[in-house]
Formats: C-alpha cells, sequence, structure tokens
C-alpha cells in the first residue's frame, strides 16, 4: 500500500510560507513559546523598533501587539505588515486617545511630550519624542525643558521621576492591567520563600512593587541582567512567558513568575493565525501618509537616544 504522506505541521507550513513570500517574523517576548521558537527576531519594544527598521524582506509578520505592528509599519512604510491578529490591542496604549492628548497639551502650551510606544499612530503624531521602558529615564532627562507631558503610563512616568528630579511631570491616568495587577504582597511571598532569589520588576509595575526590587529593567533588560548575574534564582515582576526565553537562554538558573500575570492580548497569536496570515498576506497594518510622516519623528528621535538598559 503506498504511503500517505504525512501531514506538513503548522510549523513547517509557517517556514515554507515564509520563504515563499520573502517574509520575516518578528516577535514580542510576551508571545507564545511556539511563535517565539519560530521568529527571525524576538525581543522588547525598542529592539523590535529597531529590528523593524532595517528589514530587508518584503513582508514583516508582526507577532505582538497593536501599537508594535503600528510602529514597524511607520518605520518602513514600504513595505507590507501583517499583523495576525488585529484585535491583539494593548489595552494601556486605548487609555490614551487623541482628543485627550490634544487637550492636556493646550493646558500645558509649553509642556515637551513624551509618548511611551505603548499607544496610537494618532497619538504619536502629537508627541515630541517616544520612549520604551528601557530608555524612558534617558529620553526624559535628554530634554532641556522643565516641563513634561508623560503618557500613558502613570507608573512608568513616577518612576523616571524618581531620576529625573529636576523636571515637572505631568502624568496621564493609563496603566497596564497586568503589570499593575501585580502587588507587593505576592512579591513578598516569593521572596520569603526563596530569600537568595535575586528581584527584577518591570518600571510599569506599582511604586509600591518597584521599591521591593533589585533592579528594575525592561524585558531586554531583564534579559542582559540576568546573563550577567552570578546570581541563581530570580523573581520576575513581569509577563510570566519572558521566563520562556529566560530558561532557554539560562538553563542553568531558576525563575519565579508572579501568579497570574499573563497579558491576555499578546496570547491571541497563535500557530494558526500566523499560518493564516503568511497564506494571505492579511491583516495588514494600513496607515495614512500623513499619520506616517508625523508618527515617524518621534519614534525616529527615540531609537537616535538608544537603550537605557
Ligand atoms: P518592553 O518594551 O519592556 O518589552 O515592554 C513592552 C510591554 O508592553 C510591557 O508590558
Ligand atoms: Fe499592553 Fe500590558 Fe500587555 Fe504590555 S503587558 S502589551 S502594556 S497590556
Amino acid at each position: 500500500m503506498p504511503r500517505i504522506p504525512e501531514k506538513m505541521s503548522e510549523r513547517e507550513r509557517i517556514l515554507e510560507l515564509k520563504k515563499e513570500k520573502n517574509a520575516v517574523i518578528l516577535a514580542h517576548n510576551y508571545q507564545r513559546p511556539e511563535i517565539q521558537d519560530l521568529a527571525d527576531f524576538v525581543g522588547d519594544s525598542l529592539g523590535l523598533s529597531i529590528q523593524a527598521s532595517k528589514v530587508e524582506a518584503e513582508v514583516i509578520v508582526f507577532c505582538g501587539v497593536d501599537f508594535m505592528a503600528e510602529s514597524a509599519k511607520i518605520l518602513n512604510p514600504q513595505k507590507i505588515v501583517v499583523h495576525p491578529e488585529p484585535k491583539a490591542r494593548c489595552p494601556m496604549a486605548a487609555m490614551c486617545e487623541l482628543e485627550g492628548l490634544i487637550e492636556i497639551k493646550r493646558k500645558y502650551p509649553s509642556a515637551k511630550v513624551v509618548g511611551y510606544v505603548n499607544t496610537t499612530a494618532a497619538c504619536k503624531t502629537e508627541m515630541d519624542v517616544c520612549c520604551t521602558s528601557s530608555n524612558a529615564v534617558k529620553v526624559v532627562s535628554s530634554l532641556h525643558d522643565k516641563e513634561i507631558i508623560f503618557v500613558p503610563d502613570e507608573n512608568l512616568g513616577r518612576y523616571v521621576q524618581r531620576f529625573v528630579k529636576d523636571k515637572n511631570i505631568i502624568l496621564w491616568p493609563g496603566f497596564c492591567p497586568t503589570h499593575n495587577a501585580i502587588k507587593p504582597d505576592q512579591i513578598k511571598r516569593l521572596k520569603k520563600a526563596h530569600p537568595d532569589a535575586v528581584v527584577i520588576v518591570h518600571p510599569e509595575c506599582r511604586p509600591e512593587v518597584i521599591d521591593l526590587a533589585d533592579a528594575v529593567k525592561s524585558t531586554e533588560g531583564m534579559i542582559k541582567f540576568v546573563k550577567a548575574s552570578d546570581k541563581r534564582e530570580f523573581i520576575i515582576g513581569t509577563e510570566k512567558e519572558l521566563i520562556y526565553r529566560l530558561k532557554k537562554e539560562n538553563p542553568e538558573k531558576i525563575f519565579y513568575s508572579i501568579p497570574g500575570a499573563i497579558c491576555p492580548t499578546m496570547k491571541m497569536i497563535t500557530l494558526s493565525s500566523v499560518a493564516k496570515a503568511l497564506e494571505n498576506l492579511a491583516p495588514r497594518v494600513e496607515l495614512d501618509e500623513e499619520t506616517i510622516r508625523k508618527a515617524k519623528i518621534p519614534l525616529e528621535r527615540m531609537m537616535e537616544i538608544g537603550r537605557g538598559d
């Protein structure tokens, strides 16, 4: 009897389609392990923006949330940018709307606007410079102005204010539901159970959580910190999937995650949605020329400033 050829796995299909369509897959550190495993590049928001600006392939399949895929399009308007799950929208980015941003700018006409990349492309058109969790302190410090409107993450803005004492930072009431839900008691409990563990948290965490940390880092900053550390155990105060990469790159080290620290929108992208997106080269990120032109300015200023951690 002739042998029935084995059905191609979804992973194999994606790798095949990637070649066929001349595509690259960029994935954020919070993506599902199976997505991280087939990505050409896995990183934090800043690393992904830098990578997106260097892509030579014709198609970028962006595995992350909406604002990240939009940034890839802004930096690469001539490329096809596919976001496999358009419903994967960062709730924090949705907390800052263009009208509100224009209003606060009117209230503080001499202030400069520093916008976290976790914002819509429309909001970026009204910003002076963007930042990520890696370089927020560096970006704000680089400005000569004394008054800064910082949107949309209040926790990150408060964290920056600790280092930039000579400026008045006007905060916006936005937050990340995943990081804001991390409570000091969770860190204390883990620390009690693992007294030798180093506590690393993301700057999107509440100030009371930041006060308990040994280090505050972006997701890529955490990867670098762990690699360089001679310690063995780490409590990771961010979305749990970062531990997949941490373990993969540091098999001899031990990591403790925070119960419940999951970003549901990051998990919307699956192997099936990536395969479908590659097959159809859709859904695409489409932005009008004027938005791209204006939003590119603060993004490029941020990239010139570079990493801070
Ligand atoms: P990073 O830039 O540190 O990867 O953070 C992005 C993000 O959305 C954190 O919640
Ligand atoms: Fe947005 Fe928070 Fe998810 Fe990051 S972890 S994408 S800030 S909701």
